[in-house]
């Protein structure tokens, strides 16, 4: 049996890795990047040692998302033709995972949606992201719901429940391999660097941010914030700084030369990981940050009106905060000055074993003998 898996962005990369691996054992596997992102996907190739069969190399600078939606779909068409695919896998709520999606049931390929069944039901919440990921699920043949809600969410939409599995998510899958490494001694040079330029008698408060909904004032909104709780004198902000211009320019503009904001370059996984499990407060509106977080017990101040994650919410392991200054301040205040305990609460995103879960099911599903 042949199987293509396809991603393009970073959270892609780190979700699927665990997966290739895995599936790599019992099938022949291939897999195609679209380099949706190119530095920040490299990062996580790299770690991970995954050589991918194709690279498609699509990234422009502050691409458009209708560029490379046709990019994908047009240069899907070549790579779907040369081998005879059984299954497509793709991820999420990317460009990538839709555009892909499509471009194999065009060639009718099967496609199997990792990660499948996360909503809001705001199309506009995350932009575009939301609506990438109901067209997915309107797509694939199979659904891999990493929750009991997303699982949900499939079967209230309608979709054959005999489709539908639910595995975990698979960053818990890469969470648990990267944290073992850390576990057991790894280091490179940006770990030591940071060891040797923050103050750890501060608490540390890690940042990140990308959404396209909050460009503009949204963005501008969290950096006063990150401002106005800077001048605390007993907390160092660790913020690498995504590589969209649209972020890249009001971040360095609002928060350049604050002696405990340190503005970094993204960072490769393993030192992220590290950065999470020091931290005593997340400032973040990304989707994989909110599933890896409670590993650490470490809160997440979710910059966003809307979030698919509810799970971390219901456990208050995270917060929605949105994009106003003051609310962010005042809730950032509340957890650094009462820690919450979560001592007796576990991760709900997974429990590290979804990619064997997935390749289970895909042995399953075609009966592979
Ligand atoms: C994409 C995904 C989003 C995911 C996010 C993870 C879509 C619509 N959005 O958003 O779901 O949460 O990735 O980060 O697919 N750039 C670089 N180098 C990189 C990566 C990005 O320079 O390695 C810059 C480029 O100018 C690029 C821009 O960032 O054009 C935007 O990248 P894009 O993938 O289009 O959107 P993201 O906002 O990263
Ligand atoms: N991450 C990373 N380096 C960073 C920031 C994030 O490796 O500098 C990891 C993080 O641990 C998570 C993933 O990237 O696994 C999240 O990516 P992002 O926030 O870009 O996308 P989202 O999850 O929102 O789709």
């Amino acid at each position: 049996m042949n199987i293509l898996l396809c991603f393009g962005t970073r959270p892609e990369a780190i979700k699927m890795a665990p997966l290739y691996v895995e599936l790599k054992q019992y099938f022949h596997v291939k897999v195609c990047v679209t380099a949706q992102h190119r530095e920040l996907l490299d990062q996580v190739l790299q770690f991970f040692e995954i050589t991918p069969d194709y690279d498609l190399n699509l990234m422009k600078k502050n691409q458009s998302l209708n560029g490379l939606f046709a990019s994908i779909l047009e240069s899907m068409d070549t790579i779907l033709g040369t081998d005879s695919f059984d299954l497509v896998l793709v991820h999420g709520d990317t460009t990538t995972s839709c555009a892909v999606g499509l471009a194999a049931f065009h060639k009718r390929i099967k496609v199997g949606h990792i990660e499948a069944g996360l909503r809001t039901y705001n199309k506009q919440s995350p932009f575009p992201e939301e609506l990438n990921r109901q067209l997915t699920s309107k797509i694939a043949d199979f659904h891999f719901a990493p929750t009991q809600q997303a699982y949900d969410n499939l079967k209230r939409e309608g979709v054959d429940i005999h489709n539908i599995v639910i595995s975990g998510n698979t960053v818990i899958d890469a969470l648990k391999l990267t944290k073992l490494k850390l576990e057991n001694g790894f280091e490179n040079e940006k770990i030591n660097q940071l060891k040797s330029t923050l103050n750890f008698s501060n608490k540390i408060i890690l940042v990140t941010g990308h959404r396209r909904e909050s460009f503009g004032q949204g963005f501008e909104n969290i950096c006063n914030a990150l401002l106005a709780i800077s001048k605390q004198n007993d907390v160092e902000i660790v913020y690498p700084v995504h590589l969209n211009p649209n972020v890249q320019d009001t971040v360095f503009k609002m928060l350049s030369n604050i002696n405990n904001i340190h503005l970094i370059e993204p960072l490769d996984y393993p030192t992220f990981v590290w950065l999470m499990s020091i931290a005593s407060l997340i400032i973040s509106d990304s989707g994989g940050v909110q599933e890896e977080a409670p590993t650490f017990k470490v809160p997440v101040l979710v910059t966003r009106e809307t979030t698919e994650r509810e799970e971390g919410i219901q456990e208050g392991f995270s917060v929605l905060v949105g994009t106003n200054t003051k609310n962010i301040v005042n809730i950032a205040m509340e957890f650094l000055n009462n820690p919450v305990d979560y001592k007796n609460k576990v991760n709900p995103y997974g429990d590290g074993n979804a990619h064997k879960v997935i390749s289970k099911t895909i042995n399953d599903f075609f009966n592979v003998t």
